[in-house]
Order: structure tokens, then sequence, then C-alpha cells
């Protein structure tokens, strides 16, 4: 099985913790595609989708669901996403398609984070990912000399502008032995909007796709 098939197997998966009627929270990824895809398929049983980037609004749109700006609603059942990886005690770095801080909202407004992933983002430790961090530009220079201090080694994302205008920096050579310490200490910096961490809010569902189908740990 390839590794698109897994992460398909874990997106219609995912479906059975969408509620009739509801508004669901959607992530961003080629994981969170699959999910699109599924959702577009019970398209009529939903009210629609808040969406956490502009690339899923798209697809969404696409597939004629509803897409709800974040402030209409007051919160959200589920939120579904992907990870870049994800630990045993399900804190996640993301960012990998550079939405984190639009995931980070959609996910602070949702009951249930159901993460959707494929069995090779699972680790011990987070960190072999480099890790994003959202920054706005004047303070490119700054947060990069605060990542080395802190033992990363920082490299600018060439050519990637977010959604809201900013730039991504992805710290290398980290061993995250203490995610929401570390997610405190680079969201403390002046100039960062987010860091990938999702620690503090981490998945509440795994779902992994496998060559054997989908597993799920509640
Ligand atoms: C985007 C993300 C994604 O969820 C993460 O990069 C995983 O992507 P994929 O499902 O394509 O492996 O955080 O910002």
């Amino acid at each position: 099985m390839t590794q698109d098939e897994m992460k398909k197997e874990a997106g219609w998966a995912a479906l059975k913790y969408v509620e009739p009627n509801s508004i669901v929270g959607v992530g961003t990824g080629s994981t969170v595609n699959h999910f699109i895809d599924a959702l577009g398929s019970i398209k009529e049983e939903i009210k629609g989708a808040v969406s956490s980037s502009e690339a899923s609004t798209k697809r969404l749109e696409e597939l004629e669901i509803p897409v709800f700006d974040c402030n209409e609603v007051g919160g959200l059942d589920v939120y579904v996403d992907g990870a870049d990886e994800i630990n045993a005690d399900k804190e996640m770095i993301k960012g990998g398609g550079a939405a984190l801080t639009r995931e980070k909202i959609v996910a602070a407004i949702a009951d249930k984070f159901i993460c959707i992933v494929d069995d090779t983002k699972a680790v011990d430790v987070l960190g072999q990912f480099p890790l994003p961090v959202e920054v706005i530009p004047m303070a490119r220079s700054f947060v990069g000399r605060e990542l080395v201090k802190l033992g990363g080694d920082p490299a600018y994302r060439e050519g990637v502008v977010t959604d809201n205008g900013n730039i991504i920096i992805d710290v290398y050579g980290l061993s995250i032995t203490n995610p929401k310490d570390l997610e405190d200490k680079i969201n403390a910096l002046p100039g960062v909007v987010t860091v990938g961490l999702f620690a503090h809010r981490g998945a509440d569902v795994v779902i992994t796709g496998t060559p054997q189908g989908a597993k799920i740990e509640e």
C-alpha cells in the first residue's frame, strides 16, 4: 500500500466523527484532501465547514460544500487535520503546509481534534521533522537568532508566504522532550505569530492509515 493510500484510509475513516447537520472544522494537507473528498460524499447531510487555509477552502468550494467564516460560528464539534509528526501523548508538529496559524485557531474552537495520519508520522520524540514557525517578516533575523539560543538550527523557507502574509522559519536539529514548554517559549518571542507545536491543544483522537486499514486511538 502506498503512503497516499494510507492517507486515504485515515481520511475516509474520519467521517465516522462527523455529526449530521454539523459544521466541520477542516485542516490542510494531502491527508485532509482525502477527508474533504469523503465530506463531499455526505455533503447533503452536513451544514458545511470552517476551513484552515485558502487551499482547503478552494477544494471544499469545488465540491460545493459551504464554507463558513470562523467568526460566524460559536464553536465546532470536531476539527479534522493531519500532522507532520505525532507522539504517544498526541502532541504534534504541524505546519509542513504553512497553514499552522489558521489550523491552531480552528482547532481551538473545536471540542474534539481528530488527527488523521499515515503510519510514517508516529515518533517517540518530536523534532526530526523541522519545526515550522510563522513569523512577521520584519522579525525574521531576530527570531532566527532567538531560535539558535533555544538550541535549533533555523532555516528561512524560501519563496513561501503564508495565507496571513507572513514567512515561515523551519527549525532543524531539535529534540523536543518538553513540547508544552517549547511551545510557550517560542510563542513568547516578539514577531512569532505561531509555532507549529500543537502540545497545549493536542489531538483527542488519532486515526492512522496502515496497510491493514485505519487504526483508531481515542
Ligand atoms: C499543514 C499541516 C499538515 O497537516 C501537515 O503538513 C501534514 O500534511 P500531509 O497530510 O500532506 O502529510 O500541518 O500546515
